[in-house]
């Protein structure tokens, strides 16, 4: 069995994606869950992902320092593509502030060095590589795929290279959405460069779905907004959950306390688990 590859993306920033990819990571492989085997990917040089699944400590002495964060893949391939073999660069302990057994939830951490070499990326091939910058993030996938069984990327709400690495490299997409104009504005510009990037690659990255995510019902017009996505043929299907809104989330973020998945996500547990259930089936 191969992994299958979910980038998790929408143009617009704040609409979830990263607590999204965080909590989908952690139902998929939590043990008394669904214990899969699970690998994330942070492909956001803001490290929001990194930031709440790791522990700076270890982040900074056994990767950033090492030069063995996302950015470096990208800047010097072929280093970072000889660790392949000892898969130096995932962080396997720890992931995650929840309290439970995984299966297995590991992760590619970032560092904000993403920023500047994202704009330093060579047009063609890297010297005495055969290879560009799109196709590198599908080099690393592809000798880790039989490890695991979902590998998600965690997009930034941003078009270039890095992102198109991430499509390539990826089967499946799922487009976190708010109910708001300007998160389906994203979502509408996602839509077109993923079509645009399939048609100019030959690729065929399937949507999974939009999901409704900071979803409040007390919030006028989010209910007209939510009806727009779901009878408007221009969007994937929607995901039968809707994630709420719930301000309590972004306070059990912290990596030092451990919390059981209740603790950690709240009325938002059985929201959660369905969403995990639905790719699950949805993937198949
Ligand atoms: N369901 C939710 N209820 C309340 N707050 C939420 C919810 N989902 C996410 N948030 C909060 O909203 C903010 C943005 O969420 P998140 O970082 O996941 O979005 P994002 O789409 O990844 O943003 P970016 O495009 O900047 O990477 C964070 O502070 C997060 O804690
Ligand atoms: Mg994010």
């Amino acid at each position: 069995m191969t992994a299958k590859v979910i980038s998790i993306c929408n143009l617009k920033g704040g609409v979830g994606k990263t607590t999204i990819v965080m909590a989908l990571a952690e139902y998929l492989a939590g043990d008394t869950m669904y214990g899969k085997r699970v690998l994330v990917i942070d492909l956001d040089p803001q490290c929001n992902l990194t930031n709440i699944l790791m522990s700076e400590d270890v982040w900074f002495s056994q990767f950033e320092r090492n030069k063995l964060t996302l950015p470096y893949l990208f800047k010097q391939p072929k280093d970072f593509l000889s660790h392949i073999k000892n898969e130096d660069f995932i962080a396997k302990q720890d992931i995650s502030n929840i309290k439970a057994k995984f299966q297995s939830l590991h992760l590619i951490p970032s560092s904000p060095m993403l920023f500047e070499i994202q704009e330093e990326l060579p047009e063609g091939f890297y010297y005495n590589l055969g290879l560009k910058p799109i196709d590198l993030l599908k080099e690393v996938i592809n000798s880790l795929s039989k490890k695991y069984d979902y590998v998600l990327i965690d997009c930034p709400p941003t078009i270039n290279k890095t992102i198109k690495s991430a499509f390539l490299a990826s089967n499946f997409c799922i487009l976190p959405c708010t109910p708001n104009r300007m998160s389906i504005g994203g979502l509408r510009l996602i839509l077109r460069h993923i079509k645009k990037f399939n048609n100019e690659n030959g690729h065929n990255l399937t949507s999974l779905g939009t999901l409704i995510s900071r979803f409040n019902v007390s919030r006028a017009n989010e209910n007209q907004l939510v009806e727009l996505i779901m009878t408007s043929s221009e969007f994937p299907s929607i995901f039968r959950t809707k994630i709420a809104e719930r301000a309590q989330l972004a306070k059990n973020l912290d990596f030092g306390e451990k919390l059981t998945y209740k603790q950690k996500y709240g009325d938002l547990y059985d929201s959660l688990k369905d969403f995990a259930q639905e790719v699950i089936q949805r993937v198949k």
